[in-house]
């Protein structure tokens, strides 16, 4: 006996091929709407800003034991009080002067709890960690960018607040790829990175193709970084020639905040921050 075969209902095929190109439209929109929100840790993935050519922006250091600061001290916004008007406080200078080195880390779990992403321009898309400074340096670091805007240089940010974490990665990519004794030259062990602090923020610009490079420091930009970061209390952490007491090579790029005043005075005097909390010691 021969199965009696449905009849093929034309409508019903037609619907069918309807259903199944509006399925996959669904599907295409709803991967589009996934892909658009995860931008930014794409972004990141394919396109990792922090490595460059022959060198790289960030890492660590060698060996050695570590003397752990403390956290630094983060004031709570103040309860408003209605019977009292109080004047804005001025944030005490020295926690602006915190020192991380090679000898110096911070706990694992330090992260600033007034951090920011301040409003210049990246060399990536955001959102990101690494975009964020704490709000003092956040505010300097739009007028630097602002400054040098009215002079034709268009600067970029390329790497600011990095967690524990974040750094563990960079400084374990770089030794993975230059070796250890290399890395130790260009990138802080996790727990030692300013980047830490949320007050420092590697820059760049175009003509080096937003890059972390020495070459940088030649150009129209980096020049202009060099002669006026201090106006804005920043500080080119790991000069030319300071090796030996910073530990790292030179970084051009690697801005710090520290305020005006120690700025102007560390630019004036041609000394690294340990030199300079060193005089300041024996005040
Ligand atoms: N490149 C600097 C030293 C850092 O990794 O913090
Ligand atoms: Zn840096």
């Amino acid at each position: 006996m021969v199965a009696k075969r449905r009849p093929v209902n034309k409508k019903t095929v037609k619907h069918r091929g309807k259903g199944k190109i509006l399925f996959y439209l669904c599907l295409i929109l709803l991967i589009a709407l996934v892909v658009y929100l995860n931008r930014g840790t794409l972004h990141s993935l394919l396109w990792p800003k922090e490595t460059i050519a022959g060198q790289s922006n960030d890492d660590a250091e060698p060996g050695g034991p570590d003397e752990t600061v403390d956290a630094p001290d983060i004031k709570e916004p103040k309860e408003e009080d209605d019977d009292e008007e109080e004047a804005d406080e001025v944030p005490e200078p020295d926690e602006y002067l915190i020192l991380v080195n090679k000898d110096i880390s911070l706990p694992a779990d330090y992260k600033p709890e007034d951090l920011t992403v301040p409003n210049v321009r990246f060399s990536f898309a955001g959102p990101h960690e690494r975009q964020q400074l704490r709000v003092a340096a956040a505010t300097a670091l739009e007028e630097l960018f602002a400054a040098a805007e009215a002079e034709g240089y268009y600067l970029y940010a390329v790497s600011g607040f990095r967690s524990y974490q974040l750094q563990e990665s960079v400084y374990n990519r770089h030794v993975s790829t230059k070796g250890r004794e290399y890395a130790d030259k260009i990138s802080a062990r996790p727990g030692h990175s300013e980047h830490q602090t949320g007050l420092a923020m590697d820059i760049s610009c175009q003509k080096v193709g937003f890059d972390l490079v020495e070459r940088f420091a030649e150009t129209e930009e980096g020049k202009w970084v060099a002669e006026n970061a201090h106006l804005y209390g920043f500080i080119i952490r790991y000069p030319k020639g300071a090796e030996d007491i910073t530990g790292y090579n030179y970084e051009p790029w690697h801005l710090r905040y520290v305020g005006k005043e120690a700025a102007r005075y560390i630019y004036e005097n041609g000394l690294v921050l340990e030199e300079y909390l060193e005089q300041k010691s024996r005040e």
